[in-house]
């Protein structure tokens, strides 16, 4: 595992330029943030900053909403009340200026990153323009950190030794490597679509997890791999040779389904994987289902979770919030439960059983990619 500094380590003068790589791409609707819990999660690396005198540059990129971190704003001020956040609409053009000019402990909110080409580029002179703004660099943004862009990658290598990893960021690189060693019986479950992004993640935990639970649309391969009749389910094209999975005996997929008869009128049934007629298509997890993973749960010592078992976002969620509540109600309270992803993260939320869980990331992808590769790129920027 990369080793790296913490923020902890850092020197910090009142004065002290710290630009913060944050991800506050999050949930907007009507021009409100409406899930706060990655802005949340950063506070307490801000707060540090901002209570030893820094010059606190914030720099995240957004994709909800109109694409500006306009709303991100308030949010931030109402959470900070002790310190004035201000907006900087281009990092490029006025940010320096803004910088010299406020008080030890401020803030300084940065407009979407993303709206200038080299961040996705991972542009040098980009990088090497934005270096000049600081001096220190401190990485708080895991859920990007499996994107090779410019505040991700090339930016920290910019700062030499002086590149940190913030509270959070240590948080979870230290939890989610539980899991490359994680206490036994270990339960993995794994969800949502793209089979071809997601198999090295089951090939990865095949030798140390004692189940595999494989839901969402990533069941539908297996079903249709072992000749099941799916309707029009979604698929990932390809040949995965999910039958040696199953057989190891390790692996499992939801054997009773929900089947939407009808797209416009949103009818269901319940039904098996295999009996579906031409039009018909599985949009969740039968809650039956997952009444075998019951005993399993009751002795592990270990779960580790990411990706809703049904379409969530097209309101088919009934599973997933039930898998977020029988962890929650069945694991041993010592056992070590870890979760990700967007669509989850909101189950566990809306099921109410936040605080059963033992950690729960910021990251859906980075997560994935940091599981299955070990690294990632952001971490691996890291001095
Ligand atoms: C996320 O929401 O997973 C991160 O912010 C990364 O966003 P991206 O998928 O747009 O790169």
């Amino acid at each position: 595992m990369k080793a790296y500094k913490k923020i902890s380590e850092a020197a910090i003068e009142p004065g002290t330029k710290v630009l913060v790589r944050c991800d506050f791409n999050v949930p907007i609707s009507n021009g409100e943030v409406t899930d706060d819990f990655r802005i949340q999660q950063s506070l307490e690396t801000i707060r540090f900053l901002a209570d030893r005198g820094a010059v606190v540059l914030l720099i995240s990129h957004i994709e909800s909403g109109e694409g500006t971190l306009q709303p991100v704003l308030p949010v931030l001020q109402k959470l900070l009340p002790n310190n004035t956040v201000a907006f900087c609409t281009d990092v490029l053009e006025t940010c320096a200026e803004t910088i010299a000019h406020v008080q030890p402990g401020s803030i300084i909110l940065s407009e979407n990153i993303r709206l200038y080409d080299g961040e996705k580029k991972n542009d040098a002179e980009f990088a090497k323009s934005l270096r000049a703004l600081a001096d220190m660099y401190v990485k708080e943004a895991f859920s990007v950190s499996h994107r090779s862009h410019a505040t991700v990658s090339a930016l920290p290598k910019l700062f030499g030794s002086k590149t940190f990893a913030g509270f959070q960021f240590d948080r979870e690189i230290s939890m989610l490597s539980i899991a490359f060693n994680a206490p036994k019986p270990f339960i993995f479950i794994l969800g949502g679509a793209k089979f071809d992004t997601k198999l090295p993640l089951i090939k990865r935990f095949m030798p140390e997890a004692d189940l595999i639970l494989v839901g969402g649309a990533l069941a539908h391969n297996f079903y249709i791999e072992r000749g099941d009749s799916i309707g029009t389910s979604l698929v990932s094209p390809g040949q995965f040779e999910t039958a040696t999975m199953t057989q190891s005996g390790k692996v499992i997929v939801p054997e009773e389904v929900i089947i939407e008869t009808d797209k416009a009128t949103k009818q269901v049934r319940t039904g098996n994987p295999h009996e579906l007629t031409a039009t018909e298509r599985i949009v969740d997890a039968a809650p039956s289902a997952l009444e075998t993973l019951i005993p399993h749960l009751q002795t592990a010592a270990c779960v580790v979770w990411n990706g809703p078992l049904g379409s969530y976002e097209e309101g088919y969620g009934e599973s997933t919030l039930l898998l977020a509540r029988l962890i929650a109600e069945h694991a041993p309270k010592d056992a070590k439960k870890i979760v990700g992803g967007g669509d989850t993260l909101a189950a566990i939320q809306s099921a109410g059983v936040f605080a059963d869980y033992t950690f729960v990331s910021t990251g859906g992808g980075a997560m994935l990619d940091f599981l299955s590769a070990g690294t990632i790129p952001g971490l691996e920027a890291l001095s």
